[in-house]
């Protein structure tokens, strides 16, 4: 059983905004149990180490009888956690030391943009959330692994005037430092004929890694790579997930834009199971957020009931900004500095940077 069915039979059904979240499920005749959405795990807090010092048989007694009812809690969200799929795996080894760099190395940090919906703000949110990153006096590289070639036209570069890009890279093995512009920040550029670089690499040895190998000439050099995905859950992004420490998930505020999750949730499984033990959901990052429609608010309340905590706590509100941005040439951190838009990728940014340093 999922998340959502387990804690709807939890939920008080006299609360007037559970119905109302429930209700577009029903009038589609979805069985709240084919919305069996998330799977997400916990990291059991440890069970404090007991003090080392005399106690009387009282205190003790009850020292005990308190330590066995942590263990059990303990226990019991272990077997939950379990039950709920290794998702959000965080142990403390994995942790981050510090911001940006992989613990005990001097490698970047890799955190793909993934979500095969279309037009949730991957590119835009690939794009302003590195230069929020850059900012705060991190070394970024962004890398376009769309075809459409959006975030490179969104700094300024016209894909089709390109010889070289991304495609070279990962079907030629051509240096990944001889496609990266300096812009904003450093960008691996994507062309128009990325597109066919699926059917090319699949008869490569190897193919879903050929980024990650692509990238360790350059990890030393950054201490964060932001990887922009197409909407697909192709070779592509299966190319970005295995060279990923960590997934950020824009979801736009719309009831609709939840239920591609659970596909993207098997699809990262796969890759944990099978090429990159390692990678985790960083978040999920709702996106194109109007607070003043009530599907908005319901859809972000639906969010953090099946994700909990998993849900970033920035929201990026919808502004015309992010639309006109990009045809400047630049991120709305450049494009407009000042503005509450650009706020919402800087809390972004620290969030992100937060969670690497817990
Ligand atoms: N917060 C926002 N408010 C208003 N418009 C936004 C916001 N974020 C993104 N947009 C606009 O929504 C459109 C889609 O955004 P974007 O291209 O980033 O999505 P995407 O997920 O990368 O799309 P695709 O799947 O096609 O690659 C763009 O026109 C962008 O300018
Ligand atoms: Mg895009």
């Amino acid at each position: 059983m999922g998340i959502l069915s387990r804690k709807k039979e939890v939920r008080s059904s006299s609360d007037p905004a559970d119905q109302a979240i429930d209700a577009p499920a029903q009038s589609e005749g979805v069985a709240p149990e084919s919305v069996d959405i998330p799977a997400v795990e916990t990291v059991p807090s440890q069970p404090d180490a007991a003090p080392d010092l005399p106690v009387e048989p009282v205190e003790e007694e009850l020292a005990r009888v308190e330590r066995s009812a942590e263990e059990e809690e303990t226990e019991i969200r272990l077997k939950a956690s379990e039950l709920l799929g290794p998702i959000r795996q965080d142990p403390p080894e994995q942790r981050h030391e510090k911001s940006g760099n992989e613990p005990g190395t001097d490698l970047a940090e890799v955190i793909s943009l993934a979500n095969q919906k279309g037009g949730v703000a991957k590119t835009t949110s690939t794009l302003n959330l590195a230069v929020a990153l850059a900012e705060m006096g991190n070394r970024v590289l962004c890398i376009d692994l769309d075809p459409q070639g959006n975030l490179t036209m969104s700094q300024g570069i016209d894909p089709e005037t390109l010889d070289k890009s991304m495609y070279n890279v990962l079907v030629d093995d051509l240096p990944i430092s001889e496609v990266i512009h300096s812009c904003e920040i450093d960008i691996a550029v994507a062309s128009l004929d990325l597109a066919g670089a699926e059917i090319a690499m699949s008869t490569k040895i190897g193919r879903e890694r050929s980024l990650e190998r692509a990238l360790s000439e350059v990890r030393g050099d950054y201490d964060y790579v932001c990887i922009d995905t197409p909407p697909s859950l192709g070779l592509l992004t299966i190319n970005a997930l295995t060279a990923s420490n960590k997934v950020v998930v824009p979801v736009q505020c719309e009831y609709l834009s939840m239920r591609g999750l659970v596909q993207l949730q098997n699809t990262l499984k796969m890759i944990q199971d099978n090429l990159n033990p390692d990678v985790r959901i960083a978040g999920i990052l709702p996106t194109m957020f109007d607070s003043r429609t009530l599907h908005a608010r319901e859809a972000v309340a639906m969010l953090e009931e099946n994700f909990g905590d998993l849900v970033f706590k920035s929201r990026i509100r919808k502004a015309v900004k992010f639309a006109e941005a990009p045809v400047r040439g630049a991120s709305v951190l450049k494009y407009d500095p000042e503005s509450r838009a650009a706020s919402y990728y800087r809390n972004l940014a620290e969030e992100i940077l937060k969670d690497g340093s817990s």
